[in-house]
């Protein structure tokens, strides 16, 4: 089911059509055996700039590829994305990079996606030497104690490593890792989901917060529909590959069209504790 009142409020900053990703997996006892996955079977869907679209569905279903796509790093077997009205997804990785500047993500598992020997003024500075060669070592370092302020980090934090802080701060540094290059869209795949309950309302907050002071467009990849309901505008359900229904989250959580939506909806306790995050 596509909505037609997703298109009514501007151009879409982020338009992927048809998109179809198949992996090559090798199989059997001595993996002799190529397998193709079918991950993402014809996807099309739009993001208007300043939203925030919730991205949910089952382990397996294909969000985290759609992801990678976006960043060209899952094989696109078909199918376009746009950005800004601009074919990315033929793009050579030259003509990309500026894309990887507007374009971050935060992952789920914060520890795993930093480098534990460096100190978080070294991480969240990393986006800015790939894509801020210009700046200088005190401008970087005015920039980084900057952005630990925006996230809610202590100036001293600046120091330590990613082992002295709580799974909550850790993401804060993610947070900030990802908005060092100025981006304008950011891909949240399951970044709230390790955390528990009232950690995950202070970075969904958090995240809310940036958003009104910079405008940036988010992707929110999710499997906790009660955080997707709080949090996003609109959202897309995937099963299988494939979106089975899209439109605004309220109309969504209301009256949901597609079976698989509501086995969705009923398999997920509702969190109360997320209040007007939206
Ligand atoms: N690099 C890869 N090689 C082969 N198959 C892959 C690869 N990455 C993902 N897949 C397969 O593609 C399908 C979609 O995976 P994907 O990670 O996009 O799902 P997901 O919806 O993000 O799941 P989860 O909620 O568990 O993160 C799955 O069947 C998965 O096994
Ligand atoms: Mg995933």
């Amino acid at each position: 089911m596509v909505n037609s009142e997703m298109d009514l409020n501007g151009a879409p900053m982020l338009e992927v059509r048809d998109l179809i990703v198949t992996y090559e997996a090798q199989r059997g006892t001595f993996l002799k055996r190529v397998e193709q996955v079918h991950a993402v079977k014809g996807v099309s869907f739009k993001v208007r700039r300043g939203m925030t679209m919730g991205l949910v569905g089952e382990s397996g279903s294909g969000k985290s590829t759609i992801g990678k796509a976006i960043l060209r790093l899952a094989p696109i077997a078909g199918g376009s994305i746009f950005y800004e009205g601009q074919e990315v997804s033929s793009l050579d990785e030259n003509a990309f990079l500026p894309y990887r500047k507007k374009i971050q993500t935060i992952f789920q598992d914060p520890y795993a996606s930093m480098n534990p020997r460096l100190t978080v003024a070294s991480i969240v500075a990393e986006p800015l030497i790939v894509h801020a060669k210009e700046m200088t070592k005190s401008q970087r370092e005015e920039r980084v104690a900057d952005l630990l302020e925006k996230v809610g980090l202590p100036a001293d934090s600046m120091n330590r490593y990613p082992h002295q802080f709580s799974g909550g701060q850790r993401q804060r540094i993610c947070v900030a890792r990802a908005l060092s290059s100025s981006p304008e869209f950011i891909i949240c795949d399951e970044c709230v989901s390790a955390l528990d309950v009232s950690v995950q309302a202070q970075i969904v907050n958090l995240l809310q917060d940036i958003q009104d002071e910079l405008g940036i467009t988010y992707l929110f990849i999710a499997h906790d529909l009660a955080v997707v309901e709080h949090f996003c505008q609109e959202a897309l359900v995937m099963e299988l590959g494939e979106i089975v229904e899209q439109g605004p989250t309220d109309a969504l959580y209301r009256s949901p069209q597609h079976p698989y939506t509501q086995r969705l909806l009923d398999a997920v306790p509702r969190m109360p504790t997320i209040v007007g995050a939206k």
